[in-house]
């Protein structure tokens, strides 16, 4: 049932599913969400950590492989927190380098408060990407079953990873029923995101010019001809970017390109409708990959709903069409404005 796609245009509204929480266990969770937002995501902002909440929640869940269980092995457990649970081990694994900051800060979180590991760690991200203005408000379940054991390695996309593995792995991971489009919703959270180990002499270098908004900007810059390296690059699984202080991923820029999603790519440029919907949508069923659906709680009207997005999709200032690498042979490029100014360079986060 996860990432199915029902058909071609989704209706979002219809998500909301499971049981009705009760006042106490609400009340309980705006307990943990009034002590994050003051505590580990500066007042409610879209901060580092409400980033690194976000590709926290990522982690722990796609780690589950039906592939691996049929060959006997244990395959993980999805999103059941294994990877704090475990997490000298798990943040261990390659892909996951960095992760064990944001464990550490939220562990006292955890610790303080009456919640599941693995239902703390989608809920910090659903409400660190509620600050995000244009960001949708993700689904917040309560009832995931922990981790007794740590899930395996190999089973988190790096960005040196090709879009073929990066499917097929996605599509192990959500059991069959796959379309590579979804990878491009997926990515959408890449529009909140810095990295701060694929290149480590420039920590927190966005992925777009605007890494406080959940826009669409991502979606333009990855399409823009690559011309620099941000810092020492080429770096493993790095690739030129178009503008100084910006990383870009070399599995973004090839998915970007790729003609299996190249069109769905460039469909969310200047589409906010879209970028919100179709993240709420997988994030859904990311968040409870590994669990039961129907013993789950849900609990999403303690998550905010989020500002909506400010400014307009454009080409970051001295850029324009030109600059553009136009993959999907089906469409236009969409018609943007560039902004004034100097050519834009983009400041660590
Ligand atoms: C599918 C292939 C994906 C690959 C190869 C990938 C790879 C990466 C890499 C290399 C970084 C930078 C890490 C660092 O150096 O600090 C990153 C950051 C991030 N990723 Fe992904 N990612 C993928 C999908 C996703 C998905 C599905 C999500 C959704 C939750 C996500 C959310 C994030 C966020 C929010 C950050 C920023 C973290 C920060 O600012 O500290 N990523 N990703
Ligand atoms: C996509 O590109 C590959 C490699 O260039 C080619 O073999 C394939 O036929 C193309 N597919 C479509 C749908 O255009
Ligand atoms: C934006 O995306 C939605 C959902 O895919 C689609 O229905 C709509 O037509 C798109 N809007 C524009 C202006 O392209």
């Amino acid at each position: 049932m996860a990432f199915k796609i029902l058909s071609a245009l989704i209706s979002v509204v219809a998500i909301v599913q499971g049981a009705i929480a009760s006042p106490p266990l609400n009340r309980r969770l705006f307990a943990i969400r009034e002590d994050l937002q003051k505590n580990l995501f500066d007042g409610g902002q879209c901060n580092a950590e409400a980033h690194e909440s976000l590709r926290l929640t990522f982690h722990d869940a796609i780690a589950i492989s039906p592939a691996l269980e049929a060959q006997g092995k244990f395959g993980g457990g999805g999103a059941d927190g294994s990877i704090a649970i475990f997490s000298e081990i798990e943040t261990g694994f390659h892909p996951n380098i960095g992760l064990d900051e944001i464990v550490e800060k939220q562990r006292p979180f955890i610790n303080r408060h009456n919640l599941g590991v693995a239902d703390f760690i989608q809920f910090a991200g659903a409400i660190g990407a509620s600050n995000c203005p244009g960001a949708p408000q993700l689904a917040a379940f309560v009832g995931r079953k922990d981790a007794t054991q740590p899930a395996p390695d190999g089973l988190v996309p790096e960005p040196f990873h090709t879009p073929d593995q990066i499917f097929d792995r996605l599509a192990d991971a959500s059991q069959g029923e796959f379309d590579p489009i979804l990878t491009v919703w997926l990515l959408t959270a890449h529009t909140v995101a810095a990295a701060n180990d694929v290149d480590p002499t420039i920590p927190g270098s966005p992925f777009d010019s605007t890494p406080g908004v959940f826009d669409s900007q991502f979606f333009v810059e990855t399409t823009l001809q690559g011309t620099l390296f941000p810092g020492d690059g080429p770096n493993q699984g790095e690739v030129k970017s178009p503008l100084r202080g910006e990383m870009r991923l070399q599995s973004d820029f090839l998915i970007a390109r790729d003609n299996r999603t190249a069109c769905e790519w460039q469909s969310f440029i200047n589409n906010q409708t879209k970028v919100h919907d179709m993240f709420q949508f997988v994030f859904h069923d990311l968040s409870i990959l590994g669990q039961d659906i129907n013993s789950l709680v849900d609990c999403t009207e303690v998550v905010p709903v989020p500002k909506p997005v400010v400014g307009r999709t454009h080409f970051p200032a001295g850029l324009t069409i030109r600059d553009v690498n136009h993959a999907c042979a089906e469409t236009p490029f969409p018609v943007l404005p560039t902004d004034p100014g100097p050519r834009t360079s983009v400041a660590p986060v």
